[in-house]
């Protein structure tokens, strides 16, 4: 398994020709079966053609990256990753993704795996945390941390969802995220509830997840980080929840702010159950 993933890792270049082949193949599928009208044999057919890829998820690539990144020394202290806590003890990566967001004491914060990661990186390796949150999605250390989120993920795939709510910073971050996500405003007066607030609701192709209980096993929280095929980059949870305060017409919310973590909380307590299929591979 990990013999494969590294030798397709250094087929990168090859792989993402394929990538461009599939996504001609999904672009042709889409109109094919728009043509005949019927919206929900069109999700069907992604849903067929998602099982066609799980097998080549290029997420796979990232995992891998992340997982060297992990290991590697690097940085000013030129130290590795490894005595990193995310909150099962130093090092323990195996079971975290399920648990995240939660209280950190030595931050005095509720963290999300992502702005963990980046407290790690300027404790342990000396990295700036300010200069990463400036950076822009994709870039330098960011393009760094979402890699590490996947391996992270990846490494409790099939574990089921359960957020710790015992600390009270924990529980008040679930209530802040609520009210986030029934907040109303914008140019088009849209919340999160607006899309995401009952079941069976779908913009264009898209099936829209009630993300105010659990949704289903690898719905939602419970899919991402992802591979997006529609632009061939690797989102986090971060970058997923940026672009859907843009869908909101909202301005962006600053990587790693409080906004951001207790919305993540509040689906991630909603979603308590779940089994996480992240990384996940969408359109
Ligand atoms: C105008 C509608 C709209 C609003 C408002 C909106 N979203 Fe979304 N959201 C979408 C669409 C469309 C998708 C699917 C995108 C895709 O497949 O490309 C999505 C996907 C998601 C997903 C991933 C679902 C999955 O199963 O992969 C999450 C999580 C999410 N949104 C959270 C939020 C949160 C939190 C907010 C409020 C800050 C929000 N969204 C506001 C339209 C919206």
């Amino acid at each position: 398994m990990r013999h494969s993933i590294a030798a397709r890792y250094t087929e990168h270049t090859g792989d993402m020709a394929r990538m461009k082949t599939l996504t001609l193949a999904l672009a042709a599928l889409l109109a094919a079966t728009a043509a005949h009208a019927q919206p929900k044999s069109t999700a069907d057919g992604i849903a067929e053609y998602r099982k066609m890829l799980e097998d080549g998820n290029p997420a796979d690539l990232f995992e891998a990256k992340g997982e060297d990144l992990w290991k590697k020394k690097r940085g000013p202290l030129n130290a590795s990753l490894e005595k990193c806590d995310l909150g099962k003890g130093p090092g323990v990566v195996k079971g975290v993704f399920v648990e995240l967001p939660r209280w950190f004491e030595d931050t005095k914060k509720v963290q999300d795996l992502e702005t963990r990661l980046v407290t790690c990186m300027e404790k342990l390796q000396g990295f700036n945390a300010a200069e990463i949150a400036k950076t822009p999605f994709g870039r330098g250390e960011q393009a760094n941390v979402t890699a590490l989120a996947t391996w992270i993920a990846a490494e409790s795939r099939g574990m089921r969802f359960n957020l710790p709510q015992k600390h009270i910073e924990e529980r008040k971050s679930y209530e802040i995220g609520k009210r986030v996500f029934y907040f109303r405003g914008g140019p088009m007066d849209f919340s999160c509830a607006s899309c995401h607030g009952e079941a069976d609701k779908r913009i264009r192709l898209q099936d829209l997840p009630d993300l105010t209980k659990n949704p289903g096993d690898g719905i939602g929280f419970a899919a991402w980080p992802a591979y997006r095929v529609s632009n061939g980059q690797m989102w986090s949870m971060q970058l997923r929840l940026n672009d859907c305060y843009r869908q909101q017409r909202f301005p962006y919310p600053g990587f790693g702010s409080e906004v951001t973590i207790s919305v993540a909380t509040y689906m991630g307590v909603n979603a308590k159950g779940a089994k996480s299929i992240a990384p996940a591979i969408k359109r």
